[in-house]
């Protein structure tokens, strides 16, 4: 995060004497990026922080990417059982896509923590899919729940500890306790060492303030809270993830033992329920939902909202072709009837290279709809992703045919749905060129309606066109793009 606060006791003034209650000196801590000029925080420790007591290797996280040399799309279904509890919430997860710049990974864990993590590689973002806890961290507790992006910045030590799930409070789509103990959880971590933050176009470049177009600001973000230090004693390991292995550390102190910090650079959560879409007359392109970036990827929440009202307009997305992007969606809620095969924790992975678009029959089906309700994240990256093996044994091998049906069934069977009524494939064929989308873009520009002539070429305005349909609440499954 880019702007400043603090939390807990602090000295006057930076790097001067500051005393614990017995006389002794705090222990002072620049926690710096990019060779302290990017944000920093300044820490006070009970304990010396480099006071570390033995080490391990404990094993290697570095990934096996496989069919690098197929581009395709994918399907990756996650949910229920088919992501068994493993591990805890470092242990368990499982990468499914990645690259040079970042990892994506579910976790299910089946155990809580027994240590404190460190990860010293990269940023993480962790989105909270199901269940609720506490993420203790060196700088102060994040108390978390579904739908949370937890931003956990490089080097900053933590703990994600479950709170125990209550079968009698589950909601209709949540999985059961028997495959999910504690909850469940995405998470895109940066694998080339860049931050996480807000895009740079929505923060004001002298003040680090969100500006007025941003769909999130300073008041939607959760900063840790006390309970801030831990002043016990005893033997605590600290993984610490570096250089594609995890060590372990041990420390003769907790490792949370900080006082007081302040500074640019600090851990917090954002919902996504708390992210305003921004919403358009005609369709609002995909850098619209973008929440956060790194470097070469960027990732998106796609949320509840209106759908756009302009009379004319399509609903779901055009086929549009990201030339320099692979796309990963995770679907979370809402329902995916569009897309075939969709259900809860899928993903799909949509490579450059190829078009991508509605699926078969949702564009005429979707003309009508005033919202969706679909929720998903997304992470694009700028160079192409790769599976894992994990990704390959939970892969939907029919999902690459799924555009292969006929996108416009009113075709086959000689009737065509235009502007919200079936008629027979012949007459719309005769639709007059007068009502070409172009004509029609140029009235609505110049707020002059025009008497389009009907569906059956009458001559009639039809509802559609002279901007007295009638107002809809019907929802669309519409997928995001
Ligand atoms: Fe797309």
């Amino acid at each position: 995060m880019a702007y400043y606060t603090k939390l807990g006791l602090l000295p006057q003034k930076r790097h001067v004497q500051f005393r614990r209650p017995d006389g002794v000196l705090y222990s002072e801590e620049l926690f710096g990026t990019e060779g302290f000029t990017g944000p920093t925080s300044t820490m006070y420790h009970i304990h010396p922080p480099t006071q570390v007591a033995g080490w391990k290797h404990l094993y290697t996280t570095k990934q096996e990417y496989l069919e690098q040399n197929v581009m395709r799309m994918r399907h990756v279904m996650t949910g229920g059982q088919k992501s068994p509890p493993k591990g805890d919430a470092v242990t368990g997860r499982v990468v499914l896509f990645g690259n040079s710049d970042c990892e994506m990974a579910v976790c299910n864990p089946a155990e809580q923590m027994q240590y404190h993590f460190k990860n010293a590689q990269g940023d993480e973002c962790i989105f909270i899919h199901f269940g609720t806890g506490v993420c203790h961290t060196m700088m102060g507790t994040l108390k978390f729940g579904p739908k949370d992006y937890i931003i956990i910045p490089k080097g900053v030590i933590y703990k994600l500890t479950w709170d125990k799930r209550d079968a009698s409070k589950l909601g209709a789509n949540e999985p059961g306790i028997e495959n999910t103990p504690f909850g469940r959880f995405l998470l895109i971590e940066t694998a080339n060492g860049s931050h996480i933050g807000p895009p740079r176009r929505y923060v004001a470049k002298e003040t680090s303030q969100f500006l007025e177009h941003a769909p999130y600001c300073e008041r939607d973000l959760r900063l840790p809270e006390t309970p801030l230090t831990f002043d016990e004693k005893g033997d605590f390991p600290v993984r610490i993830k570096a250089r594609d292995m995890v060590h372990e550390y041990i420390y003769h102190y907790h490792p949370l033992d900080v006082v007081g910090w302040d500074g640019c650079y600090y851990p917090y959560i954002f919902n996504i329920d708390d992210f305003s879409p921004i919403t358009g007359k005609l369709h609002m392109p995909p850098p619209i939902h973008q929440t956060f970036e790194a470097h070469n990827f960027v990732i998106c929440s796609f949320c509840p909202r209106m759908l756009d009202y302009h009379p004319q307009s399509i609903k779901v997305p055009y086929n549009h072709s990201n030339l320099d992007s692979d796309e990963v969606l995770y679907y979370v809620e809402g329902n995916f009837g569009s897309r075939k095969g969709i259900e809860v924790g899928s993903l799909t992975a949509h490579p450059q290279g190829i078009p991508h678009g509605p699926h078969p029959g949702t564009v005429e089906a979707s003309l009508t709809a005033t919202h969706t309700a679909e929720l998903a994240v997304m992470c694009d990256t700028f160079r192409p992703l790769f599976p894992t093996k994990a990704a390959i044994d939970l892969d939907d091998s029919k999902y690459p045919a799924s555009w292969q049906g006929e996108h416009f069934p009113g075709l086959a069977s000689g009737k065509v749905h235009l502007n919200g009524a079936t008629v027979p494939a012949a007459s719309a064929a005769a639709f007059p060129k007068e009502v070409h989308p172009v004509n029609i873009i140029k009235a609505d520009i110049n707020s002059t309606v025009i008497p389009a002539p009907g569906i059956n070429g009458s001559g009639e305005a039809n509802s559609a066109t002279n901007g007295s349909a009638k107002p809809g609440t019907s929802t669309a499954n519409v997928w995001a793009p």
